[in-house]
């Protein structure tokens, strides 16, 4: 049977490309609400699942400091506040699903857990957080003064920090527990208020989340980072995840976490697997090809490089570029999705490496073509990998106008997506009308202050 496909927008806080382009150099974009507003208008009208900003503190470095070349040429590295951002975009859209990344490194459980819950009330349960252990932790262990935590350990910590944030969202306050009577003079019932209590290896809490439940109580979980410890860590709590590799990488991947979660009990559809996928249409093949090869030539080696190190804090350029990457590489500290995809038997050398990185950065070979070939490509890689949808990747220009005009409504044809978004909160688009909350198959509702005795 034909699956349908869910689809997501892929966007960071971050500076667009039009500052290249001479006469457009201070066009206000990033720092600019209209331009977030006009974007997610244009999701929303064109049917899509949910908009996504990437996030991260931390940016490319080097022994210790920034690379001077990330600042000059904006490697990964300006960007603003997404969260503060989707605040104001809850309120210029109804049904589009808002995303964004919090890495469990740096922010505390009840910070997270009270903004993502503030995040669901103001979009009326349309709030998704991407956990992350972080892209760059080099540069944001720099910047919050710390030591650079060893690459298990931060996944350690980050398991500690979500079920902290479950206990908190699933735990503090009964579904009957907000009364608001003007007769009784009573606010919130205090016996169905319920201080959690935490000992983590990270984190520890005896308190109560003074935010009452949004209408999806826990923010629809998403997870990046292909790791092996990654992998775990979606298919124990994630209910999307976000991959990027070649075809053959992304279907180990999903039969992995597939696997997994039907382990952990909560079914092998339990989360939405999501390709990063780049859609480069034209009117043919040839001519989107050219569109690609003119962004490739844009892009020098020393800036494929800075971009590599951001992800791995390795630097290409010192090794050598006729060998692969030395397997050591890999027992680093830093993110290691972007390390192991390049190891193994068939390992590429240094040089392709980066000719890689150069052409695709780290989402994988992009579609090329018409609308009916693009859609062709991506209905063969759904087939290969096993995947659910697409997080599709911004046009050179930074917006997804073309996507939107072309080859969506190819998808549409095909009955490849759906013709109308199921409920109006992201838990229901992705699961359908009703599953507005975790499922009981979720390790979140173990925590649920009805099940507890606290
Ligand atoms: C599509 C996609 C989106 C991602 N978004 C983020 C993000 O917003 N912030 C972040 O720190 N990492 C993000 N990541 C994950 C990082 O690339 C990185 O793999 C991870 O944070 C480190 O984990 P690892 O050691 O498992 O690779 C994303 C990955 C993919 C494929």
């Amino acid at each position: 049977m034909q699956k349908t496909l869910t689809i997501g927008m892929f966007q960071s806080g971050g500076v667009r490309g039009s500052w290249k382009i001479p006469g457009r150099e201070s066009e206000p974009n990033f720092t600019d609400l209209d331009y977030w507003i006009t974007l997610a208008r244009k999701c929303e009208a064109a049917g899509v699942d949910f908009l996504f900003f990437a996030d991260s503190y931390g940016y490319p470095t080097m022994d210790g400091a920034v690379i001077p070349g990330a600042i000059t040429h904006n490697v990964n590295f300006t960007n603003i506040d997404p969260q503060v951002i989707l605040s104001a975009l809850a309120a210029h859209t109804e049904k589009l699903g808002l995303v964004t990344t919090v890495s469990t490194q740096v922010e505390q459980p009840a910070v997270v857990a009270r903004q993502y819950r503030t995040l669901d009330h103001l979009s009326k349960g349309r709030v998704g957080w991407n956990i992350v252990t972080g892209s760059a932790q080099a540069g944001s262990a720099l910047l919050f003064g710390e030591p650079l935590m060893a690459h298990d350990d931060r996944y350690r910590k980050a398991d500690d920090h979500v079920e902290l944030s479950l206990k908190f969202w699933e735990g503090c306050w009964e579904p009957d527990a907000l009364q608001r009577s003007s007769i009784t003079q009573t606010w919130a019932d205090p016996n169905k208020v319920h201080e959690i209590h935490h000992r983590g290896p990270f984190f520890a809490s005896d308190g109560i989340l003074p935010t009452p439940p949004g209408p999806q109580v826990t923010p629809t979980l998403f997870q990046a980072g292909a790791s092996a410890p990654g992998r775990a860590l979606a298919a124990k709590y994630a209910e999307a995840v976000f991959l990027a590799a070649e075809s053959k990488a992304l279907a180990e991947q999903i039969a992995d976490i597939r696997g997994l979660a039907e382990e952990n009990g909560r079914g092998r559809d339990a989360v939405k697997c999501l390709i990063a996928g780049t859609f480069r249409v034209a009117d043919s093949y040839d001519a989107a090809a050219a569109q690609h090869r003119a962004q490739i030539e844009a892009i020098s080696l020393d800036q494929a490089a800075t971009h590599y190190a951001y992800y791995t804090g390795i630097d290409l350029m010192s090794l050598d570029l006729d060998r692969p990457i030395p397997e050591s590489a890999a027992a680093g500290d830093n993110g290691r999705t972007n390390i192991e995809r390049f190891l193994g038997p068939d390992a590429p050398t240094v040089r392709q490496i980066l000719e890689e990185f150069r052409a695709n950065g780290v989402m994988g070979k992009p579609f090329l073509g018409s609308p009916e070939e693009i859609v062709d490509q991506a209905q063969a890689m759904i087939e290969a990998t096993d995947a659910d949808g697409f997080l599709v990747q911004p046009e050179p220009d930074g917006n997804h106008d073309q996507f939107f005009a072309r080859v969506l409504p190819e998808m549409r044809r095909r009955g490849l997506i759906k013709d109308e978004l199921a409920g109006n909160t992201l838990r229901e688009h992705f699961f359908g009308v009703g599953c507005t909350q975790l499922p009981d198959t979720h390790p979140g509702a173990a925590f649920r202050a009805h099940n507890v005795l606290v």
